[in-house]
């Protein structure tokens, strides 16, 4: 598997174990209150990386090159500060809504990045999605 695949795979499993662990947090003290910021990490730091790396998983040549790693870098930074920020910010702390605001749009522009990364045509070289000879 391409090795940026792996990165957010790699990233992405050690997220959800931390949102998981805050999903038990929340179920063993009947406290609710960061449903909101466990459903994102669950969501944006295991799903949404698990999409990016089985696309390219599934398209190594799409993977070459230094915007898909700076997809990844810039994808897992954004939530990876925003988890916290926005725990911190449920529970009533308002100074950490900027941060979680900055995060945000991290994410975002990391999803703008993906998107460069699908429209623009794949580096020579490489063979494309689902040959048998990237399997
Ligand atoms: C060990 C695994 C997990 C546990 C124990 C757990 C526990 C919880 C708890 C206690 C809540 C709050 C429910 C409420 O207040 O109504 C919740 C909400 C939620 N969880 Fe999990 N969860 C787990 C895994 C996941 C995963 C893997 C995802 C997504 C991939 C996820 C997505 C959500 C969503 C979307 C919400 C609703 C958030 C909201 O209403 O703002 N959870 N979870
Ligand atoms: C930077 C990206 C994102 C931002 C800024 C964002 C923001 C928000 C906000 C403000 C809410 C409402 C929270 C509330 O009412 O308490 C929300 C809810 C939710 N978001 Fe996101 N979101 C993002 C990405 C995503 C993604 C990628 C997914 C799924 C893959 C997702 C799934 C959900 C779900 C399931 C809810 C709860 C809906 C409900 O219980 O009514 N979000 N999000």
């Amino acid at each position: 598997m391409h090795p940026t695949a792996q990165l957010f795979f790699k990233s992405g499993i050690l997220l959800l174990l931390v949102g998981m662990g805050a999903g038990i947090f929340m179920a063993a003290s009947h406290d609710h209150t960061i449903a909101g910021a466990h459903a994102h990490l669950n969501l944006i730091g295991f799903v949404v990386s698990s999409v990016y790396g089985t696309y390219y998983a599934l398209y190594p040549a799409k993977a070459d090159g230094l915007l898909p790693k700076l997809h990844w870098a810039g994808h897992t930074l954004a939530i990876v500060v925003m988890f916290p920020a926005l725990a911190a910010v449920l529970y009533g702390r308002m100074e950490f809504e900027p941060i979680v605001a900055l995060s945000s749009i991290v994410a975002f522009l990391a999803a703008v990045v993906f998107a460069v990364v699908v429209f623009r045509p794949a580096r020579g070289g490489r063979a494309g999605a689902l040959s048998p000879a990237t399997a």
